[in-house]
């Protein structure tokens, strides 16, 4: 019998209308659309404008986007993994709520943290239990409402994050397509550098911490930065020698965005013609869980069946990755 494997068979996105450009930042910081842009790669973000609406609200939609487009019958999803770093609420499971509101009924569902590596450790999740044999089709959605735990009174992260989700079916294939090998590693030395203080269970939300903004997203940027170079371009040349490709085989590099040249100096390091570089950073900023699937969402058309995809990621914890995968479908 030949091995399953877990294969990505549609996906869907969503982001909100709202356009928070460089120079409407400029307004509110001090800060400039030619550092930005320089910097970070980054022309625009958006904004969920709602104050009622959660992650979920986008979560939804992007899932709602790929169930129209699949013509897939919710009620055959088997479980939903909600990849985020701002869930609706601490403690109620995201994923529950959402799995309802799309009619997957039959789902069992919960959430997945890793900050900006969430969707790529999902993707692992996704593909293991395809993999068993244990179910057939998982539903994984990355989103983050980012603009919920960031100061705009701070210029170090105000300008780089932006709202956004995206989603991807996994189902098993019998053609060897799908997800190959991963690379997947992690080290805790990075909260220091790259967390929100309080609001958890060590300092809980007090006055105190909130007259002190606590309760907002703070990175050391220059030390994350130079552990995302390093840590993404070793996992990425890893998994390459691992699996006897070089450049030339890889048709793509789906990479978080969360810095253009984080990226560029990762597809610098596995010698990738740049054409082959998804890009969607100007767009919509870095939107942590959402990247990955965003940018499968956007380049969808051009991605066909047997393309060699490299994903990477690097976020907060630290965590980060590499994932080798053989896309399955023409759309
Ligand atoms: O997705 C999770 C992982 N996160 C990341 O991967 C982010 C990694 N870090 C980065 O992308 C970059 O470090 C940043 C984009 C956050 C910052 O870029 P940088 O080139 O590392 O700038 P810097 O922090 O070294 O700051 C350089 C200068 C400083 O001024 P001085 O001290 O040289 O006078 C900053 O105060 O730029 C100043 N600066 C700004 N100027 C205009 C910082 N932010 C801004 C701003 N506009 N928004």
């Amino acid at each position: 019998m030949s091995k399953i494997t877990a294969a990505i068979t549609a996906v869907g996105a969503y982001v909100p209308e709202y356009v928070l450009t460089n120079d409407i930042l400029a307004t509110m910081v001090d800060t400039n659309d030619e550092w930005i842009t320089t910097r970070t790669g980054i022309k625009e973000r958006r904004i969920l404008k709602d104050a009622n609406q959660g992650t979920s609200f986008l979560g939804i939609k992007a899932a709602e986007d790929l169930i129209a487009k699949k013509n897939l019958d919710p009620k055959e999803i088997d479980m939903v993994i909600f990849a985020t770093a701002t869930p609706d609420l601490p403690v109620a499971a995201t994923a529950a709520y959402a799995a309802s509101k799309i009619g997957a009924v039959n789902a069992f569902s919960y959430d997945l943290q890793a900050a900006c590596s969430s969707f790529l450790y999902g993707m692992s999740t996704a593909a293991s239990y395809i993999e068993a044999g244990r179910y057939k089709k998982v539903l994984l959605i990355g989103a983050d409402k980012m603009s919920s735990i960031i100061d705009y009174k701070d210029r170090t992260t105000c300008i780089i994050f932006g709202d956004g989700a995206g989603a991807a079916l996994f189902e098993p294939n019998e053609e060897g397509l799908g997800l190959q090998d991963e690379y997947l590693r992690s080290d805790g030395i990075g909260r220091e550098f790259l967390k929100i203080e309080a609001g958890g269970s060590i300092l809980p939300p007090s006055e105190e911490t909130i007259a002190k903004d606590l309760h907002f997203v703070r990175q050391d940027g220059k030390t994350v930065f130079k552990y995302a170079v390093s840590n993404m371009a070793d996992a990425s040349t890893k998994i390459m020698e691992r699996n006897n490709i070089n450049g030339d085989d890889v048709d793509w590099l789906v990479a978080h965005q969360a810095n253009k040249r984080i990226i560029d100096a990762t597809a610098n390091r596995m010698g990738l013609d740049p054409k082959k570089v998804l890009m969607n950073i100007h767009r919509y900023g870095n939107t942590t869980s959402a990247t990955l699937p965003l940018l499968l969402s956007d380049y969808e058309k051009q991605l066909k069946k047997g393309d060699n995809i490299v994903f990477a990621s690097f976020g907060g914890g630290f965590t980060w990755g590499s994932i080798f995968l053989k896309w399955a479908y023409n759309s």
